[in-house]
């Protein structure tokens, strides 16, 4: 049987750390990044991090000839992990076309082509954002999905929608959607980590700018939630525990003999943690004082969110090993090698 793994946006934040679980756990991933949100630095602190070669195809998902050709060059593939999409909410409201072209029409490529080469397994990257602001905590797979509030939520629904369509066909595919909490931190040889395009709108890459003297301070969007301090809750997942649920998902599509299997799973560590907890922590693990005030809520922004992972844990045996404090201080370490 084939070890080939293809991985989409295998350059990206999620991606590159997760190309670095697969070969360590002996598989061949292979990667297509047409480099709209990433970096080719990473595709050599991948290899430093593994110590070998690893495949590149460069160019767009959405291209049907390109992801064609290098399906036939490459011959028999074991799954494909689809990681290559946009993912800024606000850009997404402003345009909403290039998010819908970009994410629905990647997708359909890949089904299309997974039918052609006779590939049955699609781990797919989706978001609690699905959930929205969940009427119970903390959300299982079978809490209600809420209308999505950013075109970018909303391809995140469909697509899953899509794969559940695809695999409840006659047609001979597998998929797992993996729900991802707020993944965080980098990986802890700080070759590799995420890489903001401009100045960064998730907490985590402020938090390191602002310390590194890049940025000038923080805000923290809203206190006055109904939380323990005032400030949101969220599930903050280390990146690296995250790309080891990608490896347990093809594990356990390898492990099922069923033509057609469709499964969800929330990814995070079944831990909330605010807004204000996540900058005192990083605080102590650093040993820094980080200039923040608190600014009025951002919008769209939901007051709690944290993940039940007992399913994953479950059938995917799979268990996060990293903690909040081990996910600020890799970020740090990373957010160090990039000045
Ligand atoms: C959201 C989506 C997630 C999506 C991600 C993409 C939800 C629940 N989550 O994550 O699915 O993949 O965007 O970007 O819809 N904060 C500050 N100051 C800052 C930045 C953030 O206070 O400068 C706060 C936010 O208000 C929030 C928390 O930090 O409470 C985390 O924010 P962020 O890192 O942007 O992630 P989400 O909005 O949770």
């Amino acid at each position: 049987m084939s070890d080939k793994i293809i991985v989409t946006g295998g350059a990206g934040y999620i991606g590159s750390h997760t190309v670095v679980e697969l070969v360590q756990a002996g598989y061949e991933p292979i990667i297509i990044d047409n480099f709209a949100n990433a970096e080719k630095s990473a595709i050599h602190g991948i290899q430093q991090i593994v110590g070998k070669e690893i495949k590149l195809y460069e160019g767009d998902c959405n291209d049907y000839s390109f992801v064609r050709d290098m399906l036939k060059k490459e011959g028999a593939i074991a799954g494909i992990i689809h990681f290559a999409a946009y993912k800024a909410v606000g850009e997404s409201v402003r345009k909403p076309l290039q998010y819908y072209k970009n994410n629905i029409g990647s997708l359909l490529v890949l089904l299309d082509l997974m039918l052609e080469f006779k590939i049955s397994k699609l781990v797919f990257s989706s978001s609690c954002t699905v959930y929205g602001q969940p009427d119970e905590l903390p959300v299982t797979e079978l809490t209600p999905k809420k209308p999505a509030e950013s075109p970018y939520g909303n391809t995140k629904q469909i697509s899953e929608e899509i794969i559940e369509d695809v695999v409840k066909s006659p047609l001979p595919i597998k998929g797992i959607a993996l729900r991802y909490f707020n993944p965080i931190g980098a990986h802890p040889s700080a070759k590799i980590g995420e890489l903001p395009l401009g100045v960064p709108n998730n907490l985590v890459p402020y938090v390191t700018q602002t310390a590194s003297g890049k940025l000038e301070k923080i805000t923290i969007f809203g206190d006055d939630y109904n939380t323990i301090d005032g400030t949101c809750i969220r599930d903050y997942i280390h990146v690296v525990d995250l790309a080891r649920a990608h490896v347990s998902a093809i594990q356990y599509l390898e492990s099922k003999n069923e033509t057609s299997l469709f499964d969800l799973f929330n990814v995070g560590t079944g831990q909330g943690n605010s807004v204000l907890e996540v900058i005192k922590t990083f605080e102590e693990v650093t040993g820094l004082k980080l200039n923040y005030t608190i600014g009025p809520r951002r919008p769209g922004d939901v007051e709690k969110v944290y993940a039940d992972v007992s399913k994953a844990n479950r059938l995917l045996h799979w268990k996060t090993i990293f903690t909040l404090a081990d996910a600020l201080k890799d970020a740090w370490r990373w957010q160090q090698t990039l000045g």
